[in-house]
């Protein structure tokens, strides 16, 4: 694990996290690709049960985020980003595989995610399990309007 590196999972809109994380959502995503969020969309779904966010922290500063809502027993993987200075050591991972901990914890037995089908995350999520499920044609739209298909994935924690 990259020293100093820790993680703390929030249930609440807390302020402080919730900042944190749309400190590192601005340097993370590429507005090519429309695939940010903006603070009212993660204070809006942070108001609903089963919802959490991961800080993943270099000593105190905030380098990466995981966002993962919950209904019953299935779980979706809604946002990871690392801030790009410091990818490619493990965050994402890390955050990855906490989220899954964390979901198993709850008693969740699945977690799906959708991701831009150019993305190289799809490395990331296929390493740790994840499947392809099926294409979303045009499931995002970059800021010249261009749109962009998903695939999404799935990694079922019964088997
Ligand atoms: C995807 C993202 C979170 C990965 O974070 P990271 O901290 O760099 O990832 P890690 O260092 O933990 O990499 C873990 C594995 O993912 C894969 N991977 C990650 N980035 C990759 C890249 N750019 N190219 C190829 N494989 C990559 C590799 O298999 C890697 O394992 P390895 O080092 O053993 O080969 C980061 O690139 C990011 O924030 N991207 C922009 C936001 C985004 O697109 N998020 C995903 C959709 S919501």
């Amino acid at each position: 694990m990259t020293p100093g590196l820790t993680l703390k999972t929030y249930e609440e809109g807390e302020r402080n996290a919730m900042s944190d994380a749309m400190e590192i959502m601005g340097r993370a995503f590429d507005p090519a690709f429309g695939e940010a969020w903006t603070l009212p969309q993660l204070a809006g779904v942070m108001t609903m049960p089963g919802t959490w966010l991961t800080i993943a922290r270099i000593d105190a500063a905030p380098v990466g985020f995981a966002l993962v809502r919950s209904v019953l027993d299935e779980c979706e993987l809604l946002l990871l980003a690392v801030s790009p200075l410091w990818r490619g050591r493990g965050i994402g991972e890390a955050l990855l595989l906490d989220s899954l901990r964390t979901a198993r914890r709850r008693g969740i037995t699945s977690m799906n995610l959708e991701v831009r089908a150019s993305n190289t995350a799809i490395r990331l999520y296929e390493k740790a399990g994840f499947e392809y499920v099926h294409r979303r044609p045009g499931y995002y739209r970059g800021n010249d309007g261009q749109l962009h298909d998903a695939l999404s994935f799935r990694i079922d924690m019964l088997r």
